[in-house]
């Protein structure tokens, strides 16, 4: 396996071989470049002994499982949009901009069925009349959503593009299901991308993304959508809460996730050993390190969040990057790769040098 690279130092020029997409996009500014990064978590912690309390489980059993001691946990009155827009604040921040040009949200617990919830959080965050829309790919919508803002730049839509994945899976996990009530956690993260050259830090390669609906069932609100209408269904039989095979999930993420980022390493013109930084969504630490086993990529370069914050959904990635920068273990021009996999099923990967910037 070839040695790690020394990460560039930050602002340093490129040399044209090392450019990060060579042909990837024309030269004129269509490339969208990560800029500012944003996160929120709402202030309630909740530890594994709480839940103990209430469930029939056990610290020792969620921390061996998955790798989780915490997860925060938003107050009844507050909704996804709160989240969007405290973490869209920050990354705006962290970006030096009160402007964009679009709003995406990636998100599978919107405030309402209808509308979107990306135009309220483009309102409550002043941006006007933008474009704004949802993107739902559960787990990996963030991905969805930064290859969906990616799109708006290089059609020349938008030259700044807002990428937000919040969720609250609080309000959709059944309160006496164990298997989903220790592992989901509330909390947003965004990014702001702009128009720029493929050849910068912080030039998102091709999102490489995939789905099989096939999987459909294995990650899934049963009730309330058109297929079966909750006031349609009989009484008592209705299932409104989020529900996963677990098991089944685990090994398809582990395949998924591992297969799509090596995939998008190569696009970069990485080998496996050259990725510095593998950020993947937090779902469970053993899927972390089986899908660094999988790559014959050493543990120590996965990002882990999970640990303080469990599994985010959407938030997961900007909220692990966020964590990962602060802590100082993700830092300008490591080679990094995003992935992610969720329900659809749905799966991708994305890499980019990592830019200089400070989240907020
Ligand atoms: O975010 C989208 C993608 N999601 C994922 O990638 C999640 C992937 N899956 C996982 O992370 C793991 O499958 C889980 C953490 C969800 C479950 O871990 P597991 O090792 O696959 O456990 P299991 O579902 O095979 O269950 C093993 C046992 C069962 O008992 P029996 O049937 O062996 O008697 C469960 O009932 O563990 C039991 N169990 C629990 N025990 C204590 C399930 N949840 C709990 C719990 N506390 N919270």
């Amino acid at each position: 396996m070839p040695p790690a690279r020394t990460p560039a130092s930050p602002g340093a020029p490129r040399a044209a071989a090392d450019a990060p997409w060579p042909g990837a996009a024309a030269p004129g500014g269509t490339a969208p470049v990560l800029c500012g990064l944003g996160s929120w978590l709402p202030p309630r912690r909740v530890g594994n002994d709480e839940l103990s309390r209430e469930l029939d489980t056990s610290d020792e059993w969620i921390r061996s499982r998955t790798g989780i001691g915490h997860r925060h946990v938003a107050d009844a009155a507050t909704a996804t949009s709160d989240l969007a827009v405290e973490a869209g604040r920050r990354a705006l921040k962290s970006a030096g901009t009160e402007r964009v040009d679009a709003v995406v949200l990636a998100t599978t617990t919107p405030d309402r069925p209808c509308p979107a919830t990306a135009p309220l959080v483009a309102a409550q965050l002043g941006l006007g009349t933008v474009p704004a829309f949802d993107v739902g790919a559960v787990c990996t919508g963030f991905l969805y959503a930064l290859a969906a803002g990616s799109g708006l730049i290089a059609l020349g839509t938008a030259r700044r593009v807002l990428v937000i994945g919040a969720d609250k899976y609080s309000g959709i996990l059944d309160p006496r299901d164990r298997s989903t009530r220790v592992i989901f956690g509330d909390g947003a993260g965004a990014v702001v991308l702009r128009a720029g050259d493929p050849a910068e830090p912080g030039a998102l390669g091709p999102p490489l993304l995939g789905s099989d609906g096939t999987g459909a069932d294995l990650v899934a609100i049963r009730s309330g959508g058109s297929r079966e209408p909750l006031r349609e269904a009989a009484d008592g039989a209705a299932d409104p809460y989020f529900r996963m095979d677990g098991r089944t999930v685990f090994r398809r993420a582990v395949e998924r996730m591992a297969d799509t980022s090596l995939a998008a390493a190569e696009r970069a013109g990485w080998a496996a050993g050259d990725i510095d930084r593998l950020v993947a969504h937090q779902a469970n630490l053993r899927i972390l390190h089986a899908v660094a086993d999988r790559m014959r990529l050493p543990r120590d370069r996965c990002a882990v969040h999970l640990d303080q914050v469990g599994n985010t959904a959407a938030a997961s990635i900007p909220l692990a990057l966020a964590h990962a920068v602060a802590g100082g273990r993700l830092a300008a021009g490591h080679r990094t790769v995003l992935t992610a996999f969720g329900g659809g099923l749905t799966w991708g990967a994305c890499a980019l040098h990592w830019p200089e910037l400070t989240p907020v």
